[in-house]
């Protein structure tokens, strides 16, 4: 075929088609108005698949000259935005390849020897979606970074601890958000072990058989840096798998997903704290926009939209796998249909997180480097709101524990004497010694002391309790581990 039939791929392929593609067909088929995204990824493979066909004696010296050559000049026209996508070229790596060929000749078409598109999109998705992990992993650092700074601030805070939304036990609102912390953690694990998994390499698998040329491709493994932590390549073991399976773009939406379902747990934690009814905390005012009809009203936009991009990725989630679902071994075209929702969940997460370590850290003052704008606590709306459920009544029945009576005696004993409080419409705290003393005779008055919301907290001095001295002790371990 000449170089200038390339320019159509309908008739790319071969004389076998007697007739064109009709232009629906074309935009339905076509992917690279989304696809031209894996550019670079792809230029990457195909120079470390040239690399090795010419190491191998499969492709010369001079044609893997020619084709680097080719590739830096569309690597600079791609950049300068001079490159021209087109449609009839179908995706990114026939549009590049075709580019290629009008630029360098022969040596342009030798560079699928040994490959298909099948191992190369399949490769190019893998060490896109690695980028991405790279700047994601750091993201949620900062957001715990973030997140402990607030922390810090905060330890002697009290706030009404939440079961059911009803006021359940005093906590320190330092201890609320570390929280999250781990919670963040853990998604930071998981997006590592992602990428283990995400980082093998499909090439060389061609079509889905494996190939008839001497390929070496643990040297292309290296080459891209699909390694072990030992420095081991990682090669995709069989070939019909690893042009077909799509598990680890599956997983990564799957992580995705927690770590969205995370923030916008926090989200909806945010929008009530920051209700009138509440008034624990703010945001910065950029965070939230107000109403076209009441001027009194400011709304958390934005952790009420990140609350609802959440739905977005766990849909994207419920797509990609359901896409897997069915597909005969080994490669179907289905796969196109994995970029739309792997990209758009790599933007929603990336662009919630960034958002998320501003409005929850602030950010640095310019003259004094100190950090301003993030999250403003209203302490004593939090210990207030506190003090209202009774929320040391547990505390009651542990004391009389401690003085010999079984639990659930305890328990019965305090559920009394918290109806006689409802009844006075006073705290616990606020009952006199001889009202308490008429529930249980062992009572004494260092009972007030257990009574009081930070007797309380101190007295839940167990690793991973409320008590200031653990939580201290854990936003140490967490500034350690975080650098
Ligand atoms: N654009 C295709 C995709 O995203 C590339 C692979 C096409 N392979 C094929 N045999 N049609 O999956």
């Amino acid at each position: 075929m000449s170089t200038n039939q390339l320019d159509k791929k309908s008739e790319a392929w071969s004389a076998l088609f007697s007739e064109p593609m009709s232009e629906l067909v074309k935009r339905y088929t076509a992917s690279v108005f989304f696809d031209k995204r894996l550019w670079q990824a792809d230029i990457t493979g195909s120079l470390a698949h040239a690399e090795m066909l010419a190491a191998q004696g499969i492709i010369g010296a001079a044609d893997l000259a020619s084709i680097q050559q080719g590739m830096a000049q569309i690597t600079s026209e791609i950049e300068a935005g001079s490159f021209e996508w087109k449609l009839d070229l179908e995706d990114v790596h026939l549009n590049i390849e075709a580019r290629l060929t009008q630029l360098v000749g022969d040596a342009g078409k030798r560079l699928h020897t040994g490959r298909s598109r099948n191992d190369q999109v399949a490769t190019d998705v893998r060490l896109w979606l690695r980028s991405e992990i790279d700047l994601i992993i750091p993201l949620l650092g900062e957001l715990q970074v973030a997140l402990v700074e607030v922390a810090e601030k905060n330890v002697e805070v009290i706030m009404p601890g939440f079961t059911h939304l009803q006021v359940a036990q005093p906590v320190s609102f330092a201890h609320h958000l570390l929280a999250y912390v781990e919670m963040f953690s853990r998604d930071a694990e998981r997006m590592v072990d992602v990428r283990r998994r995400t980082n093998r390499l499909p090439l060389g698998s061609a079509a889905l058989a494996g190939t008839t040329y001497p390929l070496d491709r643990e040297r292309v493994a290296r080459k891209l840096g699909m390694v072990d932590e030992r420095g081991e390549p990682q090669v995709c073991q069989n070939s019909l798998d690893g042009v077909s399976d799509r598990d680890f773009a599956i997983e990564f939406t799957a992580a995705a997903s927690l770590c969205m379902v995370h923030i916008s747990r926090f989200s909806e934690e945010l929008i009530l704290w920051m209700s009138q009814n509440f008034g624990f905390v703010k945001i910065a005012d950029r965070f939230t926009t107000g109403s076209s009809i009441m001027p009194q009203k400011k709304n958390p936009d934005v952790p009420e939209l990140a609350r609802g991009k959440t739905g977005r990725v766990v849909g994207h989630l419920m797509g990609l796998i359901t896409l897997m679902k069915g597909q005969p071994l080994a490669y179907n075209k289905d796969n196109q249909e994995d970029k739309e929702p792997l990209f758009d969940t790599v933007d929603t997460l990336k662009d919630t997180l960034r958002i998320f370590v501003e409005m929850v850290g602030g950010q640095p003052n310019p003259a004094t480097g100190a950090k301003e704008g993030g999250i403003t606590v209203n302490a004593v709306a939090m210990e207030e709101a506190a003090k209202k459920g009774y929320a040391t009544a547990t505390d009651l029945a542990d004391y009389l524990v401690k003085k010999g009576l079984p639990f659930r005696d305890a328990h019965e004993t305090v559920a009394h004497a918290v109806k006689a409080a409802v009844t006075h419409n006073c705290d616990l705290s606020e009952l006199p010694l001889s009202v308490l003393q008429g529930f249980n005779a062992s009572i004494d008055k260092d009972v007030y002391e257990c009574l009081s919301l930070r007797g309380s907290l101190n007295a839940r001095n167990t690793l991973g309790g409320t008590a200031p001295a653990q939580v201290r002790a854990q936003i140490a371990r967490h500034r350690a581990r975080l650098g």
